[in-house]
């Protein structure tokens, strides 16, 4: 029965209008061929069949039907496939009932879902007054409410654990999927959103404090099995239709910006829920439309986050468009008080990637100094290589000589010089000792500084926290990333090496840690986690310095007062679970 049906709904759509709606595909011969989307590739490996209505990768041999393709490339499951493509060829599937396969996972996405419904009858209840005001104060009303399903966790409470529990789910299964903490809520006293997956199955929270009691604004689901941020982006199973409507895609960073312009009629929106843009997640925003809008918020680190992946895109061929908000505003506080028109007119107003690069590089030159004006010229040159298209170069070019009254012969000399195929310097290689066998601390030391080598926000995490470093060569090195970062915006590391050159110390560590196996990026909390075990060896150092400098010390009021130092840093040792 399922069977016909699915076969009648295929003979009815024809695979290459639905792989062509996703992906560019150029006629030859016989048969369509475009970029395989199912591995990392830039030639047309994908061959699509009219007459055998299939695809075919002769790189990866991915294969399959149009069921297949969706399923892979969409992330719906057979039963949404089906109904997608029934309403595309006009066949009523609502009343058909397709069995649906078992994963491991359900029972996981049944306690979400009735983690979900708590929450919004908790919101909807007498107890959920003051969450509801405030909801009020923010303007999200009843309709925002519903459409996002937003709910409310309750002060002290262990209700949703012991709920879970008397409905048979096991406490090992609660705290492994982020419900329960220690067989306990992990939520109390927020305003609950959910989080959804690819598909729209609800697999974590953001929960947000409403009342000022000092603690962090959002707590968020931990990585589980079902849960794994660095792959999702908020709201991609709306944004999946919209985007293909509206042929592009928003990118914001917070979910309430992405739930504000849904009031306003903006859709083809995501947002990345605080973290630094993932590889998968890249190829997910590809995914909704290569017509890429970034609105990032309007402050410092909306700035530099809106140049992190307008150049990851760049290196996709991908330029970005940015809707340019005023600092320090973010979507949200930027429609609430400006209004839909406003913010119309902002994003038709967009402007491209490397003009709002431009922009920015021109903010921070002292057009007085001969030096910095010439610095800045080089860098504009620099940046336009990155532009594909020549008329475009020519524009660049010419507003740049007419600006500074150059001539237009010496600008092009120039960018020829530099739109050459990349001669590097080489960088010299450095002998170092073998490496001895390094501690966890070290590691971790090394690691965070390789994360702010290449993730801008870890550098501002870094500060934000204010970790120190416990020895004399990471904290050199860590000031000079700073430094270099908050001077330039950005960390290009062949330009860092070349500007830490002449400081031997510095070299030596940077070749050190480049030279070893770190991972490239992270997320929030495993970064926290870093930090953790840094703060710890800090401490442990202290105690050391300390002990040493106690028994040297004959003074018997000084030697009390170092006792007492050590002993207050034990306790701290202790709360963090420290072992000698
Ligand atoms: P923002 O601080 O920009 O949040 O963080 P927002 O959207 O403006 O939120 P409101 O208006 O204050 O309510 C952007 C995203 O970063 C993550 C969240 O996913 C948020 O949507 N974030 C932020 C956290 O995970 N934890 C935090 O403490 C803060
Ligand atoms: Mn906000």
């Amino acid at each position: 029965m399922n069977n016909e049906l699915a076969n009648e709904i295929r003979s009815k759509c024809d695979i290459v209008d639905i792989v062509g709606e996703r992906i560019p595909l150029v006629a030859r011969g016989k048969n369509f061929f475009g970029v395989c989307p199912f591995h990392d590739d830039s030639n047309p490996s994908l061959c699509v069949s009219r007459e055998k209505q299939i695809y075919t990768c002769f790189s990866c041999h991915a294969t399959g039907n149009v069921f297949t393709f969706l399923m892979n490339y969409e992330h719906m499951d057979f039963r949404e496939t089906l109904h997608y493509l029934g309403e595309k060829v006009g066949i009523d599937v609502s009343s058909v009932h397709i069995k649906k396969k078992n994963t491991m996972f359900d029972s996981f996405y049944d306690a979400y879902q009735f983690s979900l419904k708590y929450f919004q009858n908790n919101l909807q209840s007498k107890l959920g007054k003051d969450a509801r005001n405030y909801l009020a104060t923010r303007k999200i009303d009843d309709s925002v409410i519903k459409e996002f399903e937003i709910g409310l966790s309750l002060n002290n409470s262990n209700d949703l654990t012991n709920l879970l529990v008397n409905k048979k789910y096991n406490l090992g299964d609660l705290n492994k999927i982020g419900l329960s903490s220690d067989d306990r809520d992990v939520y109390i006293n927020r305003i609950m959103f959910p989080l959804y997956d690819l598909t729209g199955k609800v697999v974590g929270f953001s929960g947000r404090i409403y009342q000022n009691n000092g603690q962090n604004k959002y707590l968020n689901t931990k990585e589980t099995p079902i849960f794994k941020k660095g792959q999702l982006l908020y709201h991609y199973h709306v944004a999946r239709e919209e985007c293909r409507l509206k042929k592009s895609v928003i990118v914001m960073e917070g979910f309430m910006d992405v739930i504000r312009a849904s009031t306003i009629g903006v859709r083809n929106t995501v947002a990345l829920m605080g973290t630094a843009l993932t590889r998968e997640q890249l190829e997910l925003i590809k995914r909704l439309s290569t017509n890429v809008i970034l609105c990032l918020d309007g402050d410092d680190p909306g700035v530099h986050a809106t140049i992190n992946i307008g150049d990851m895109l760049l290196e996709e061929e991908i330029e970005a468009k940015v809707l340019v908000l005023p600092n320090p505003d973010d979507p949200d506080s930027f429609i609430l008080n400006h209004g839909k028109e406003s913010f119309l007119n902002l994003l038709d107003s967009a402007i491209t990637f490397n003009d709002f690069k431009l922009r920015k590089l021109k903010e921070k030159v002292d057009f007085r100094s001969d030096e910095e004006t010439a610095l800045y010229i080089n860098q504009v040159l620099q940046e336009t290589v990155k532009v594909q298209d020549p008329i475009r170069v020519e524009i660049i070019l010419k507003k740049l000589a007419k600006e500074f009254d150059l001539s237009y012969n010496t600008l092009e000399m120039r960018f020829r010089e530099l739109d050459k195929p990349k001669s590097r310097k080489k960088i010299t290689a450095v002998t170092y000792q073998k490496a001895k066998k390094k501690t966890k601390y070290e590691k971790a030391i090394e690691q965070v500084l390789y994360f702010m080598l290449n993730n801008d926000w870890v550098i501002n995490q870094f500060e934000k926290e204010r970790i120190i470093f416990p020895n004399e060569g990471s904290r050199l090195l860590a000031s000079e990333i700073v430094y270099y970062y908050t001077t330039y915006g950005q960390i290009n590391i062949p330009d860092f090496y070349t500007y830490v050159q002449d400081k031997e110390e510095v070299v030596n560590f940077l070749n050190d840690i480049l030279a070893s196996d770190y991972l490239e990026s992270t997320t929030r909390d495993e970064l926290f986690e870093y930090f953790g075990v840094i703060r710890e060896y800090s401490r442990a150092q202290e105690i050391k310095r300390l002990t040493n400098s106690l028994s040297k010390e004959v003074d018997p009021i000084i030697q009390a007062e170092i006792a007492d130092k050590i002993r207050k840093l034990r306790i701290g040792d202790n709360k963090n679970g420290w072992r000698n």
